[in-house]
């Protein structure tokens, strides 16, 4: 059973305004529980408090109350940084600075090693489809594409997880599928992502967990194809290991055995991938992936509507 790579318990945020006389509670009493090697989906309209909650995980500011872990380490510990890519929320960087420059600045930052760093910068502007961007100056850089470089200053030391706030907010479709398939990649790569979105669609695309926060309280979570009724994608595999279930467990939502073939239910074309690769690499044959239908959008509104009703009616009663 694999470990929590992010834990918190209780985790609240008060903010205090006019000397502490108005008080916005951003968020309360959050228990979240991301598995290491997910996609994990942090769902909530603007204003739920998502931000806030990524500012807590990565120590930027102190919780109000309870704690949490990330990486096995207590929030806000420096150890953990070493092992976290994160992409701020509206990133905004040096509009003077040459892509290349600027991503050798954040490897520095970062501490990749100097003997490797230009390398390593090569790769992250390959894997973001920047490579022909490399002496272009930031400030020419599209929407998209400062998208792109921010998540490329992510990946420079190849973290483990990768914190990223809004990753696809304010992009065209266009752009949008870019950051996707990026995030795709790192997932096929075993990294843990975890980004924060208002946008159902790209969770539901994306996913393999997903947590949603409304007016700062984690009102669902789980197993995205859990949460759907076991809608998703199914794959299909022969000769496959035993061994390897242990391996496949955290990602699929359902697994039958019928003769020589397994079958495994997974929520989407990205986790479906995922499995397809581990299936491969083992030894697995006649390998096959199939779409079911699914439907985020009506649980999401209708969780949302029922949480933000029984808001009003307390604040009616209080
Ligand atoms: N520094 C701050 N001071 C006071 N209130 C804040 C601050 N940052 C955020 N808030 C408030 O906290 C709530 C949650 O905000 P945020 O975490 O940014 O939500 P989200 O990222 O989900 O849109 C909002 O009501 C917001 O106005
Ligand atoms: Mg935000």
């Amino acid at each position: 059973m694999a470990d929590s790579i992010i834990e918190t318990n209780g985790l609240t945020k008060i903010y205090s305004r006019w000397l502490g006389y108005s008080k916005i509670h951003a968020v309360e009493k959050l228990d979240l529980a991301v598995r290491a090697g997910c996609t994990f989906g942090f769902l909530g309209p603007n204003g739920a408090g998502k931000t806030t909650t990524i500012k807590m995980l990565l120590g930027l500011i102190r919780p109000t109350s309870g704690n949490g872990k990330i990486l096995g380490y207590p929030l806000g510990d420096q150890a953990a940084k070493a092992q976290i890519g994160f992409l701020p929320e509206e990133p905004a960087f040096g509009r003077h600075l040459k892509a290349k420059e600027f991503l050798n600045l954040c490897a520095r930052l970062s501490h990749v090693p100097k003997d490797i760093r230009a390398q390593r910068v090569e790769e992250v502007l390959k894997t973001t489809g920047l490579a022909d961007r490399a002496n272009h100056r930031l400030g020419e850089f599209s929407k998209g594409m400062v998208q792109r470089i921010g998540i490329a200053q992510t990946m420079l030391h190849d973290p483990e997880l990768l914190i990223l706030d809004e990753p696809m907010t304010g992009l065209d479709p266009a752009g949008r599928r870019e950051i996707k398939e990026i995030i795709q990649g790192l997932a096929s790569k075993g990294k843990t992502v975890f980004f924060s979105s208002h946008i159902l669609s790209d969770v539901e695309e994306l996913c393999d967990y997903v947590g949603i926060l409304n007016r700062g309280r984690l009102i669902l979570t789980g197993q995205l194809g859990e949460l759907l009724g076991g809608a998703g994608m199914e794959v299909t595999a022969e000769n496959v290991p035993a061994a390897l279930l242990e391996k496949v467990e955290p990602h699929v939502t359902g697994m039958q055995k019928s003769g020589n073939q397994w079958t495994f239910q997974v929520v989407n074309a990205a986790i479906s991938d995922k499995i397809k690769n581990i299936l491969a690499d083992a030894g697995g044959s006649n390998i096959q992936a199939n779409r079911v239908q699914q439907k985020l959008e009506g649980l999401f509104m209708k969780t949302i509507e029922t949480d933000d009703n029984q808001a009003r009616k307390e604040s009616g009663n209080g």
